[in-house]
């Protein structure tokens, strides 16, 4: 579980507890900490330090500060930033987008700074454009089909063939979506919107349920495809149709061409 960005904790410490219960309650899982990627070293120390996190993230919300009318607006030397955070920090860091997807470029560029895991918040899912706004963004709808989507964020990311760790996020609502991901070569998947929906409209128990029809239904779609596990479905041949095969074609991606893990 990842939670949000830990910024107001930092800036206002009576909100630490609300950040910390996620540990407490999740002593053993994978919890990982939120900050924007332009976050200092000492404020991505305290994000990890404040729950025990496993990982940090660092957010990249460029399109959403952009978006709001009291939004940063100067994001020059942020990749220089994440290299002394991903320098400094005393687990791994993750480069994640929120809607909008990582480029092939924009990637390579973060790889060269030392960033190896990548959890792609595609567009197609939760988008803090049109959430913005709703809430009196200045870009009035103009923008919300902004992004590269999920799908084709995933493809860019293995035909740079970089060793890289992928997390497909953004847009994924069904079992059938996420074992698509991890067939393309994802290896991992997350899901926030499909959730919190689930959680705020019908309560925890059905949540629980939610999350139990998805695995069993994730669990039979490996089967019908002969798969055992992530390596293995990985390795099945996939058909790239549709919109995303001509991007693919657009950018010179040949799906032949990218090492499959
Ligand atoms: C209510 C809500 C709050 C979010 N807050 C953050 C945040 O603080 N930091 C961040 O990196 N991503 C944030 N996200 C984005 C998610 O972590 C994630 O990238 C995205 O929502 C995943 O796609 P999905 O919602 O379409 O499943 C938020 C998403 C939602 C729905």
């Amino acid at each position: 579980m990842a939670v949000g960005s830990q910024t107001i904790a930092l800036e206002e410490p009576g909100w630490k507890e609300s950040f910390s219960v996620v540990r407490e309650y999740n002593p053993d899982g994978i919890v990982i900490a939120n900050l924007s990627a332009t976050a200092s070293r000492e404020d991505a120390r305290a994000a990890v330090h404040m729950i025990n996190a496993d990982a940090l993230q660092l957010h990249f919300n460029i399109p959403q500060e952009l978006a709001m009318p009291e939004g940063d607006r100067n994001f020059k030397g942020i990749i220089e930033q994440v290299a002394r955070i991903v320098e400094t920090c005393p687990v791994p860091v993750i480069a994640k987008e929120v809607g909008f997807g990582f480029s092939r470029e924009s990637v390579q560029r973060l790889y060269d700074v030392g960033v190896r895991i990548f959890d792609i918040g595609g567009q197609g899912g939760t988008n803090f454009i049109a959430i913005e706004d709703k809430r009196g963004g200045v870009f009035q709808g103009e923008l919300n089909s902004w992004g590269i989507p999920t799908a084709v964020s995933l493809l860019e990311i293995l035909a740079s063939n970089l060793q890289v760790k992928i997390i497909a996020s953004g847009g994924i609502r069904s079992a059938p979506d996420a074992a698509k991901s991890l067939a393309l070569g994802a290896d991992m998947v997350g899901i926030a919107g499909s959730l919190l929906r689930i959680l705020l409209h019908q309560g925890a128990d059905e949540l629980d349920r939610w999350v139990n029809d998805f695995l069993y239904r994730l669990r039979a779609v490996f089967l019908m495809s002969g798969a055992s596990d992530i390596k293995t479905i990985s390795e099945k041949p996939v058909i790239v149709l549709g919109p995303t095969a001509e991007w693919l074609r657009a950018r010179d991606i040949d799906p032949s061409q990218w090492a499959r893990r």
